[in-house]
């Protein structure tokens, strides 16, 4: 096994570029957090890496890419996957390309949400652009929900991230899901409570 090369360093894991039996691979550690009991920390961080494991398999099966997963070690908390060759949303400079994506991601999101998947955590960062086609990364606040409150925070998240023309493309994307527009009120309502909270 070659050296592990740490690429990147977030609140909850790092992930490394690993050899697994000649196959370029990333790794996905979620390591302990000290600042939190012990007993609770293995358990939350036990439910994620179950949970990123089972939707990414939930998300195959609907037909949105996710990386493979090569390798789960329980005891470690670690996930051995498919590298994706390509950058997140996020680091997407070329307006063009990344407007492309963004349709292409309120497809997928779409998706998810007519199978009552949840994804938890959306965000630019956690969607990968490969060549042509997109993965959705990073699942282990993904759950099964069929409620509207919970497809709209989802929305939310994204579009907080996005200026009028980007939701644009996003939101004609997400047009192919039947509740879309049920989404889109509520996401106005949520916005407003916000909006009146902060007065
Ligand atoms: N399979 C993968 N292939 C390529 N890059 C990846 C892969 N998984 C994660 N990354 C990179 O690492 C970053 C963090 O991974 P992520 O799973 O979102 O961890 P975290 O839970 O810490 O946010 C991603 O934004 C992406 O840039
Ligand atoms: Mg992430």
């Amino acid at each position: 096994m070659l050296m592990d090369k740490e690429i990147f360093r977030g609140a909850e894991a790092v992930i490394s570029k690993t050899d697994f039996f000649g196959l370029k691979s990333i790794k996905k550690s979620r390591k302990p957090k000290n600042y939190r009991n012990k007993i609770l920390d293995e358990r939350i961080r036990s439910k994620r890496f179950l949970q990123e494991i089972r939707m990414n398999h939930r998300l195959k099966l609907i037909g949105i890419r996710t990386p493979i997963i090569y390798f789960a070690d329980e005891k470690n908390n670690e996930i051995i996957m498919e590298e994706i060759k390509g950058e997140n949303l996020q680091k997407i400079k070329n307006s063009r390309r990344k407007k492309a994506f963004l349709r292409k991601l309120g497809n997928a999101v779409g998706l998810m949400h007519s199978n009552d998947l949840i994804h938890g955590d959306l965000t630019l960062n956690n969607v990968l652009a490969g060549k042509k086609d997109l993965y959705i990364i990073d699942l282990g606040l993904g759950f099964e929900s069929g409620k509207l409150e919970e497809k709209s925070v989802d929305f939310l998240n994204l579009k907080k991230e996005l200026n009028d023309k980007e939701l644009k493309e996003l939101i004609n994307g997400y047009k192919t899901f039947k509740g879309y527009k049920k989404v889109l009120e509520q996401v106005k309502k949520i916005e407003n409570r916000a909006r009146y909270m902060n007065h």
